[in-house]
């Protein structure tokens, strides 16, 4: 384990290769923040609609009362409220995904995610963290899964909040979604240079951590 107590470290890669169960477990054992920048897309979006969904985006943003805190979870307060608890719905979903497509709202959010970190002691976990946020953190991981098993996991988080879907459709509508975060001109999820890549198929969450603690103390003597 690293003594070093200010590395920025990021995850990326696709939906259902585990970067939220593995980024909290690993910023747990390095005595670190984490920071969900999903969530802040999403937050956003729940804004957004709550708003009446307003055609102009900047003038919305210049407007929005909205604070993040991190640590063991990233927690969403629009107007001082905690809207945490809001953010997964299917129906705020689709507008993060598509607001994670505008310029406007990247920038926005790059910027505050880029002031939350960099005093560093933080695991940030998302599609862009190394590549756009922190291209220089000193330590950056790539994670992905074999679609089937991306698209299991997706199917069991889903069945475990009540939400049944076929197992195919899950797997379809995972495919769409890797084609639009790959394809995207602004931002698109790439492995990051220099990123660490690790293959989470067929390993749990705590073996894929194991693996990254020892890349960090690798890296970092
Ligand atoms: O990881 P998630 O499903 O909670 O992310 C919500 C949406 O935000 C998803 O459509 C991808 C997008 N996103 C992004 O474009 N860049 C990030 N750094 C994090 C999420």
């Amino acid at each position: 384990m690293t003594e070093d107590n200010d590395l920025i470290v990021t995850i990326d890669g696709p939906s259902g290769a585990g970067k939220s169960t593995v980024a909290k477990i690993l910023a747990r054992a390095l005595k670190y923040a984490y920071l969900d920048t999903g969530a802040m897309y999403r937050g956003v979006a729940y804004a957004y609609m709550k708003e009446g969904e307003p055609a102009d985006i900047g003038r919305f943003l210049k407007n929005l009362v909205i604070d993040f805190t991190f640590g063991t979870d990233t927690k969403v307060f629009l107007d001082g409220e905690d809207i945490s608890g809001y953010i997964r719905d299917p129906e705020v979903s689709l507008w993060a995904s598509s607001f994670s497509q505008n310029r406007v709202v990247r920038e926005y959010l790059t910027g505050k995610q880029r002031d939350i970190g960099r005093k560093g002691g933080i695991v940030l976990e998302g599609r862009d963290t190394g590549s756009i946020v922190f291209p220089d953190a000193e330590i950056k991981f790539y994670i992905d899964a074999n679609p089937e098993e991306r698209a299991k996991r997706r199917h069991l988080e889903l069945s475990s909040k009540g939400m049944d879907a076929e197992r195919a459709t899950v797997e379809k509508e995972m495919a769409a979604r890797d084609k639009n975060d790959s394809e995207r001109a602004i931002a698109p999820l790439v492995i990051p240079k220099d990123a660490i890549r690790v293959d989470t198929t067929g390993i749990d969450a705590q073996q894929v951590v194991d693996i990254m603690v020892r890349r960090i103390s690798e890296r970092s003597r």
